[in-house]
């Protein structure tokens, strides 16, 4: 009785639910909008707007513009990476409250967190931000809301040091890598999300030839997974050597979260030209380098998020701020965008 009754109600359902399926698919398909009605595949996002976490203002760029007092900048080499591969950018400054990081990622499609050099233990600054979008992430993810985060550098050096807690001594190890060096694939690199749909030309460039460009003075290493049992989540899918052949991890993903880290700079191979980095700009590498970025916003298209209204979008977007020309000035960056001037307060008690 209960059996059948049961029985019944779900049978009920499904043909509720199938019947809707087909009602919105008929609609949707007059409208020649692109949709997927299972729970499996989202819909796709074809607009996605990604934020790019800003970071503490670099000793240089302050010598080159101390009256203006910036706090934060991002280099415009991000920007355009991401322009590149098909979406628009809003700058997510630091120093903010949580509130303000989960209202914004409420609205964009993914979060990219830039190299640079900063120190990840001041106050308010850029791991600070990072510590909160990550969190956020993981909760909008653990809620079935697609939510990925791109780590670049020191970006993937912080989502690697998140992982692990944040502590004292970091979780990662210095090292000297000035050089564009080849990827060293893991046998098992094809399972992974990042490289399972990668073109074989690509993966051949990239595993053969010195295209991937390298700028750090930290690693992570095999041993840093192991120390915080991270393998668990983390799954390697290639390595590179340092200047002095330390092995370090140069490709990582997450499991479970659309979390994605690269040790070099793929965004520098197109956008970047400081002349005595001699960055890899052969038509190969800029071919190669520009898969992670596609790989990103193919990630972030299945992010339905999206502002209230185009008047909200153009109040976000980073077309509000004006790149200087800071190559001009020494810089290692062509143009950076500069964020928030610093007043001087005056009391007023
Ligand atoms: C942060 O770390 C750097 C490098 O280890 C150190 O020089 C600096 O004093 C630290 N700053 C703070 C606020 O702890
Ligand atoms: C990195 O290079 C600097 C300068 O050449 C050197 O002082 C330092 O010991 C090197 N560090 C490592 C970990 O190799
Ligand atoms: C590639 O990585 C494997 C696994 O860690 C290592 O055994 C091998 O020596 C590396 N090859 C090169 C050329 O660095
Ligand atoms: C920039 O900072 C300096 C030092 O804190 C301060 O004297 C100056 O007034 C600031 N400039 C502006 C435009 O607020």
């Amino acid at each position: 009785m209960w059996m059948g009754g049961s029985l019944t109600n779900w049978i009920a359902m499904i043909t509720m639910k199938l019947t809707l399926l087909l009602i919105v698919a008929y609609f949707f398909h007059c409208e020649g909008a692109v949709i997927t009605s299972s729970e499996e595949q989202p819909a796709i996002n074809n607009r996605p707007i990604i934020g790019i976490l800003s970071q503490e203002q670099s000793f240089y760029l302050q010598g080159k513009y101390p009256k203006e007092n910036y706090t934060s900048y991002i280099a415009a080499s991000y920007v355009k990476a991401i322009e590149a591969s098909g979406a628009r950018v809003v700058p997510i400054l630091i120093g903010k409250n949580r509130e303000y990081y989960r209202d914004l990622m409420s609205k964009i499609n993914g979060v990219l967190f830039p190299g640079g050099a900063t120190y990840f233990n001041q106050s308010n600054g850029y791991a600070d931000a990072g510590q909160h979008i990550y969190e956020i992430a993981q909760e909008f993810n653990e809620a079935d809301d697609y939510f990925p985060i791109f780590g670049t550098c020191l970006g993937f050096e912080l989502l690697i040091i998140l992982a692990s807690g944040r502590r004292e001594k970091e979780n990662r190890i210095q090292c000297n890598s000035s050089l564009s060096r080849p990827l060293n694939f893991t046998n098992d690199f094809r399972d992974s999300k990042m490289f399972k749909n990668a073109p074989q030309d690509l993966v051949d460039l990239l595993a053969y030839y010195d295209i991937t460009v390298n700028a750090h003075q930290f690693c992570i290493v095999d041993e840093n997974l192991k120390n915080f049992n991270l393998n668990k989540d983390w799954r390697v899918t290639s390595y590179s050597n340092d200047d002095k052949g330390v092995q370090f991890i140069a490709t990582i993903e997450n499991k479970r979260y659309p979390f994605y880290g690269v040790q070099f700079h793929p965004e520098k191979n197109s956008f970047e030209w400081k002349q005595s980095k001699n960055y890899p700009h052969s038509s190969d590498a800029v071919r190669a380098n520009r898969y992670f970025m596609d790989f990103f916003l193919n990630e972030c298209r299945k992010s339905s998020h999206t502002f209230r209204n185009v008047d909200e979008e153009n109040e976000y977007l980073i077309y509000n701020y004006e790149p200087k020309f800071t190559g001009k000035i020494g810089s290692q960056y062509e143009q950076c965008y500069f964020f928030e001037p610093r007043r001087h307060r005056h009391c007023t008690v």
